[in-house]
């Protein structure tokens, strides 16, 4: 007898032979789980008698999932299954279901609909060529429907189908049904979303999904899957420039050198120009290698290796163009933000950025007003919290090379990760980038960092003090510098308490606050190492993300972290300023430790135990770590 798994792999196997060649269309569907979202998923799963995985092995996980001999999908069961998961609530943020007809193969990317869903949606429709927007008959278009229209076409989507669902509910009626749609017509005109499709159907008693309904004899339009089946996907991709950014550079020892990444934009040849951006440099295609061999051309949407002719540095996160139209290269932009961070968007906190295959850092400088998606208000606005989305003024680390968004969604798209927790804050496509990036250059001088170094005898570093309010830091501190003067050193002590009487003046303590106060105090911290100087910098600097960003921005050869560690209630007891008690009575909002938040660093390059260490000591064990780090003799 033939084991079930068995038939489930000659399944495959037929399957994908004959399915091979067929074009795919990606699509998301929109609505909420009463407009009847998962009944129609259900049914065109079911119609189309198999299903696909990309993963084989999950395939022949779950047997029940294709149906042998061909007798099709249980409805049911599939059913079942989307409601278990909606029940696991949001850790199952976006299913993909996979399954095909006699023309094409389908992805379909089914999104919970809840209000605060706008990143499950954002996720689902990055990729999407088209989008079914369910509208239930008999409530017409919803606060959330003009939602979900706008976050479509923010994300680029071109193809948009309405399905008027329920139709049956309402005698079928076509007065309802034109109703719906002109009312949809001239939203969607207003926020410039073309190529909009209407059908009438009730996904319940199948109308119009995949037979045309004898329900309603005044339709004359395609049925679902016809329009699916057929729709023509921009090819705009294959014909536009061609990109690919860099994910990985062959080993050297291989016996060619290869750059490997998936094109997202264009079709490639041997004999073409490329140029590698941002270094700027140009070579042609010599090879284009594929696992089954090298081909004469390839396309978006292919992941391929290509060699060039000539030597040139090329490496990862670089992008490769076509020599003709090329990309831009800024490091600050105007963008959308899509927000989906539990915590609100904080201006000029650093955050990891991914575009095509390149992290950096980026901080959103400016938020300039965000949308209400429901009535498509602009308000102005400092942050963006949860599901908000807002035009927002960004800038990273680096020059990066770019498209609009509105031209490629892969060098015009990125994520925002936050550092702490790892997780994908925010969703941004780039509108444009900024005069002023372009035209401030970083002036080369003659005399730099190391020439002052020389000049003084020894080298520079910053020192920074992180610690709870009244942990000791300036004390350490104070002693430290007298030492280092008393070694002929020239140093700079950086103090809380006195940067906030000019620099910071006009900064409280917020956490947005704190991050400024600590961006400004950063750069001066720079540009006072690259003086030669040995700085102390001794900040409460509760957060862990803008220590991360200063070793960075100072470079981790200049930075040395030194935690003063005191508990709490030994702070709370010196209470050197009488700050605690006031925090502790309520006179004093937002103070570290009572009631905002000090993040302890995790591996700071000294840690001082302030119930156990003198102040001197402490400050000879700096003095130790200069040395060792070759800054001092
Ligand atoms: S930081 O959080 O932005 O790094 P910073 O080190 O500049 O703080 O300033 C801390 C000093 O400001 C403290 O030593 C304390 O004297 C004073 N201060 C006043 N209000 C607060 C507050 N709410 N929280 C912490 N420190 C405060």
């Amino acid at each position: 007898m033939t084991q079930p798994s068995e038939l489930i792999a000659d399944d495959i196997e037929q399957y994908l032979a004959r399915h091979a060649n067929k074009s795919m269309l990606r699509f998301i569907t929109c609505g909420s789980v009463d407009d009847g979202k998962s009944t129609l998923i259900g049914r065109l799963l079911y119609e189309s008698k198999l299903v696909f995985e990309d993963q084989l092995s999950a395939l022949e996980a779950d047997s029940r999932k294709v149906g042998t001999q061909g007798e099709g999908l249980d409805f049911a069961l599939l059913v079942d299954g989307l409601a278990a998961e909606r029940e696991q609530g949001i850790t199952i943020d976006v299913a993909y279901r996979y399954f095909s007809t006699e023309q094409r193969k389908f992805v379909v990317a089914d999104t919970p609909g809840h209000e605060q869903y706008t990143r499950n949606m954002v996720t689902g429709a990055s990729t999407a060529d088209l989008a079914v927007i369910l509208i239930d008959a008999r409530k017409g278009v919803l606060t959330q429907t003009r939602r979900h229209s706008y976050l479509v076409s923010l994300l680029g989507i071109r193809h948009v189908v309405i399905a008027v669902n329920k139709l049956d509910l309402v005698e079928y009626s076509q007065d309802v049904f034109d109703d719906i749609v002109g009312e949809y017509t001239s939203f969607a005109n207003d926020i410039g979303l073309a190529g909009v499709v209407a059908i009438p159907m009730s996904a319940y008693v199948g109308d119009n999904l995949t037979e045309r309904s004898s329900n309603t004899p005044w339709y004359h339009g395609p049925t679902l899957i016809e329009h699916l089946e057929h729709v023509e996907i921009d090819d705009d991709l294959r014909t536009g420039p061609f990109r690919m950014p860099v994910q990985w550079v062959n080993r050297p020892d291989l016996d060619f050198r290869g750059f490997s990444g998936q094109i997202v934009g264009g079709t490639v040849r041997p004999g073409d120009r490329l140029r590698v951006l941002p270094s700027g440099k140009e070579s042609t295609v010599a090879r284009i290698v594929t696992m089954d061999g090298d081909l004469d051309e390839a396309v978006a949407g292919q992941s391929v290796t290509l060699t060039l002719a000539d030597e040139i540095d090329v490496s990862r996160g670089n992008v490769l163009a076509g020599a003709q139209m090329l990309p831009g290269v800024a490091d600050q932009f105007e963008a959308h933000v899509v927000w989906m961070g539990e915590h609100d968007m904080l201006p000029e906190r650093p955050y990891v950025c991914q575009i095509g295959t390149m992290t950096v850092q980026a901080r959103i400088t400016k938020p300039k007003y965000k949308v209400n998606v429901n009535t498509l208000e602009k308000t102005a606005t400092n942050t963006l919290a949860l599901n908000e989305i807002g035009v927002c003024n960004i800038s990273f680390d680096r020059p990066v090379p770019f498209d609009a968004y509105a031209a490629n969604r892969d060098t015009g798209g990125f994520i925002l990760i936050d550092r702490l927790t790892n997780t994908t804050v925010g969703a941004g496509m780039i509108a444009h980038s900024l005069r002023r990036s372009d035209n401030i250059h970083w002036q080369a001088v003659d005399i730099d960092g190391d020439a002052r170094r020389v000049l003084n005898g020894h080298g520079s570093q910053v020192l920074w003090f992180t610690g709870l309010s009244g942990s000791g830091k300036s004390t350490i501190a104070n002693d430290l510098e007298r030492k280092l003067y008393a070694l002929g050193c020239h140093t700079y002590l950086l103090d809380g308490d006195n940067i906030r009487h000019g620099l910071g003046r006009d900064l409280g303590f917020t956490e947005a606050d704190r991050v400024e106060n600590i961006r400004r105090v950063t750069e001066v911290a720079r540009l006072m190492a690259d003086a030669g100087l040995i700085v102390l910098a001794s900040f409460i600097s509760p957060f862990r993300a803008d220590r991360g960003a200063a070793r960075e921005v100072i470079g981790a050869d200049q930075f040395c972290e030194v935690f003063v560690d005191t508990p709490i209630d030994v702070a709370e007891q010196r209470d050197p300023k009488g700050l605690y008690k006031k925090a502790r009575r309520g006179d004093l909002i937002n103070f570290t430790g009572v009631d905002s938040p000090y993040e302890r660093p995790e591996h700071p390059d000294l840690r001082i135990d302030t119930t156990a260490t003198s102040p001197e000591d402490a400050s000879a064990q700096i003095i130790e770590l200069l040395r060792s780090r070759g800054a001092i003799a």
